[in-house]
């Protein structure tokens, strides 16, 4: 997909497409009154009759507008005028990026960029614009047979005003395009299945990822894990055959004494829940369980392609959960990189063995902070949904930053709390720590576990086992929190 920005009249521009925006109320925009002028009244005449009310993500595809150029109109409702809400912006812009990837426009031009947005520039707009048609683009096909179709989806966009636009929006529409790129990746890695999207098929992509950007990419092997004592990693991964890999990638957009903010994403490739097994049905749902290693792959494309200014290391603890003759038995007891040793009570609670370990390996580069992501808990589906993704910390200005970059981005955190009266839900006579605090408060009882391992930085857990996918008829990966977490790194490279 291509992208562009261009001061034109949309009754004369040459294009599939124009879409222009209303308001509730079907207020016309600025463009959207000229188009309306110079088609003699058709297009408001053609708004009234049709029923259409310009609430946010609503849009209305209009063909032979007479007195514009383009075949195709498409209008967006954005909701409130004359200031806009964030939320309906977006909720516009994907909107229209879904009409789009339908209507058969090879190009089409958008007049977005000009509406004003509460609290929000056009920078973000265009990026957000930008992102959102990447997004709507996405299909995942692969794995169909060569009659599912082609994509439909415009391969040219333009940015479009009625005003001159500024040298510096082309940045932004990098960045929206450099995030798209970077969610639709976590997207496809989430769709994958089981027996494709493997411990060895992550480590590749990081590989891969590692040739194009220039990163620094290795993989450790079972036996380096084994050499560095990660007793809890190796505990969920020896129950299955495939080989555990423990990816780690450098980019070192900063200078070189400047301390990198640390990912750490769980790739639990399937989660079967090991002896402790899960029930059979929708069990097919935990291939999404690397949903944290595919945010963490798709942000760093995401800095990748943007070249960020900020040196950034992302860590994974890839691995099955199986059960089979060798898998851990509930009652074992291992002693993790710490050096803390854990009784696991319940196989099922895998995701904090492999992550406590990773949050270990961290502590070599002193980071300046460290943010874990993982389908960690059902228990936190329970408390937010799939609207919010769980935010604990044991830091609040790092919270705060984090819960604010997820406002940004459209791609929300909620702080939940990480009080040490908590902690005694782990206890145990048999070792320093259980891996379960039972049933009340379950994802922070995850929290509490993890907050054990992440003791010599400041570090921030979110638990997306919520917001990383959908089930139902959308079924699919939604490639979060890879915006927050692009954001996130945006702000700290001062952007
Ligand atoms: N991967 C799951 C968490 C999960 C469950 C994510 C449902 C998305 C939807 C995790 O490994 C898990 O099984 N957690 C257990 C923990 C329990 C045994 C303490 C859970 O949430 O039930
Ligand atoms: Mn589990
Ligand atoms: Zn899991």
């Amino acid at each position: 997909m291509d992208f562009s920005t261009k001061n034109a009249k949309p009754e004369a521009i040459k294009i599939d497409c124009v879409a222009v925006v209303a308001h509730t109320g079907n207020k016309l925009s600025t463009a959207a009154q000229q188009l309306d002028r110079a088609s003699g009244g058709h297009l408001s005449r053609a708004i009234r009759e049709s029923g259409f009310e310009a609430k946010a993500g609503t849009t209305l595809m209009l063909y032979g507008v007479p007195g514009a150029t383009a075949p195709r109109v498409l209008v967006i409702g954005l909701g409130k005028a004359p200031r806009v809400a964030p939320k309906d912006f977006r909720d516009g812009v994907r909107a229209a990026g879904r009409a789009l990837a339908e209507s058969g426009a090879k190009h089409a031009a958008l007049y977005t960029i000009d509406a004003e947005v509460v609290d929000r520039d056009q920078d973000w707009a265009a990026l957000q614009t930008v992102s959102a048609m990447v997004e709507a683009a996405y299909r995942f096909d692969a794995l169909k047979s060569a009659n599912a179709g082609k994509s439909k989806a415009p391969s040219g966009i333009t940015l479009a005003s009625t005003d001159r636009i500024p040298k510096s929006l082309a940045a932004n529409v990098a960045r929206g395009q450099a995030l798209g790129t970077g969610i639709n990746l976590a997207r496809d890695l989430g769709n994958l299945p089981p027996n494709i999207c493997t411990p060895a098929y992550l480590a590749r992509q990081a590989l891969d990822l590692g040739k194009r950007y220039r990163m620094k990419v290795s993989v450790l092997e079972q036996k380096d894990m084994q050499k560095l004592g990660m007793g809890a990693l190796l505990a969920v991964a020896q129950g299955s055959r495939q080989p555990p890999k423990f990816i780690v990638m450098e980019h070192r957009g900063g200078s070189a004494k400047q301390k990198p903010v640390v990912l750490v994403g769980k790739g639990i490739t399937f989660d079967t829940g090991g002896i402790s097994l899960k029930p059979s049905a929708e069990m097919d749902e935990m291939k999404y369980d690397m949903s944290g290693a595919g945010s963490v792959l798709g942000t760093m494309t995401a800095i990748g392609e943007m070249k960020l200014p900020l040196n950034v290391v992302g860590l994974i603890p890839a691995s099955e959960n199986m059960p089979g003759g060798n898998a851990t038995r509930p009652g074992d007891i291992v002693k993790s990189m710490s050096g803390q040793t854990i009784e696991i009570l319940n196989t099922d609670a895998e995701g904090r063995l492999v992550l406590c370990d990773a949050l270990t390996y961290a502590e070599r580069y002193q980071p300046a902070a460290v943010v874990d992501i993982a389908t960690l808990t059902g228990a936190c589906v329970i408390a937010l949904g799939h609207v919010a993704t769980g935010l604990f910390s044991n830091d609040d200005k790092l919270a705060e930053e984090l819960l604010e970059c997820g406002q940004l981005a459209g791609d929300r955190a909620w702080h939940m709390p990480l009080w040490d009266d908590y902690q005694e839900q782990l206890k145990t006579n048999f070792a320093d720590m259980a891996n379960i605090g039972g049933r009340p408060a379950g994802s922070v009882t995850a929290a509490c576990f993890l907050s054990r391992y992440a003791k010599k930085y400041k570090w921030a857990h979110l638990d997306i086992a919520g917001t990383a996918w959908r089930s139902g008829k959308e079924k699919g990966s939604t490639g979060r929190p890879v915006p927050l977490l692009t954001q996130f790194l945006m702000s700290r490279a001062g952007w």
